[in-house]
């Protein structure tokens, strides 16, 4: 496979972290530029995050003393180092869907974890086992940025990354409502325990904009592709509550799920084991061999338990059984920084690599 030079915006943030750790040792991507906020430009990626590394795993040691670039002023110097970027910054929306467009108009492709391009019809947004296809609206977005090579490319909010690929097996059972009350992890707020202690014994039930992202986002992910933009779905309807719980790492959410057709519990979980995407077809790096992985005991999934799952890649699900109101309910899992968010991130890149899109 050919090998691409990639550079991290966001580098010294929760996310960033976590791309430079998964990063390190990938096959096919290699890390030449990081860049953040001018907070921490010109200072080596150690002296920039001094005080506020997050992970258990330590900073790559290959990336201690390379040079923090300013990810606005210094455009030029780091498209110039690398054939694409991870993106994943704290800015205003605004200011966040412009740093990405002058990525692109550089002609580097960006892979973003913001949610400032998410609605941008002809900007697919991937979760890759269930719209590899959507990458074909690249071309018309290409057109509209006059770009031959540039790009955005962007991945869903992290938490419905469960509960949409336990749903998507079921699509053609003709779902027609879904209800997911989500459990968050504190490292989704980019938060430890020691930087927000208010969540011990505690339970915030209020998560900004994200009820809003998780009842929106599986209709463009179920969407389908039509003139070079993406039409969203307009069923199931999705309804959700969000709320912060006091656990490290890992999304947890309770679902209830209405359908037209029958299906037996056992046929159900079934399709959940026997589910294969794209990424497992082509057997990409950061692919999990199993996505979807039912529990038949009765007191899984649990975030201690299953969050390094495949690496963190895997979809974690349990306690499968009827409703009185709805067809069924379970509750499913996966982890948020990694499948939610980088490793979601570098899968996509992965798959967009295979395809061509990076070349
Ligand atoms: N945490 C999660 O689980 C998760 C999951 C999915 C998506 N996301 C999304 O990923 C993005 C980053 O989240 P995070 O949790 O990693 O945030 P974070 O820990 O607060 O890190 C933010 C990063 O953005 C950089 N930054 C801030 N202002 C900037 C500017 N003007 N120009 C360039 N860089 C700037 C920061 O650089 P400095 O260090 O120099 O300030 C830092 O590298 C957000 O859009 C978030 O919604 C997060």
């Amino acid at each position: 496979m050919k090998q691409y030079k990639v550079g991290i915006i966001g580098a010294t943030g929760m996310v960033g972290q976590r791309f430079a750790t998964l990063l390190e040792s990938h096959p096919w991507f290699h890390v030449t530029a990081l860049a953040a906020s001018a907070r921490s430009a010109g200072k080596t990626y150690e002296e920039a995050v001094a005080g506020r590394w997050l992970l258990s795993s330590p900073m790559p040691e290959s990336m201690k003393k390379m040079i923090v670039f300013d990810a606005e002023k210094d455009v030029d110097k780091v498209t110039a180092l690398v054939d694409f970027v991870f993106c994943a910054v704290n800015m205003k929306k605004e200011d966040t869907k412009a740093l990405e467009e002058l990525y692109a108009k550089h002609e580097c492709p960006v892979m973003s974890n913001n949610s400032a391009n998410r609605h941008t019809p002809d900007v697919p947004m991937i979760i890759p086992e269930i719209n590899a296809d959507h990458a074909q609206v690249i071309d018309a977005q290409r057109k509209r940025l006059g770009t031959k090579r540039g790009f955005i490319s962007v991945k869903s909010n992290c938490s419905l990354q469960s509960y949409v690929p336990a749903i998507h097996p079921l699509m053609d059972l003709n779902v027609t409502k879904v209800l997911a009350c989500t459990y968050q992890a504190i490292s989704g707020a980019g938060k430890t325990f020691k930087t927000f202690p208010e969540i011990i014994d505690n339970v915030i039930p209020y998560i900004g904009g994200e009820e809003e992202k998780s009842e929106q986002e599986p209709m463009k992910i179920w969407g389908h592709v039509e003139n070079g933009k993406i039409i969203n779905a307009t069923s199931p309807s999705v309804t959700s509550q969000c709320l912060r719980v006091p656990v490290s790492d890992g999304h947890m959410a309770a679902v209830f799920a209405s359908f037209e057709k029958k299906a037996s519990l056992e046929e159900i979980i079934e399709r959940w084991e026997n589910f294969k995407g794209v990424p497992q077809e082509l057997n990409l790096p950061s692919a999990p061999k199993q996505f979807l992985h039912y529990f038949r005991e009765p007191d899984r999934p649990q975030p201690r338990l299953e969050r390094n799952l495949e690496n963190g890649m895997a979809v974690s699900i349990g306690r499968l059984r009827p409703d009185t109101q709805y067809t069924i309910k379970f509750v499913c899992f996966s982890h948020n920084t990694l499948r939610g968010a980088a490793g979601g991130a570098v899968l996509m890149a992965e798959l967009l690599a295979a395809k061509g899109y990076l070349d």
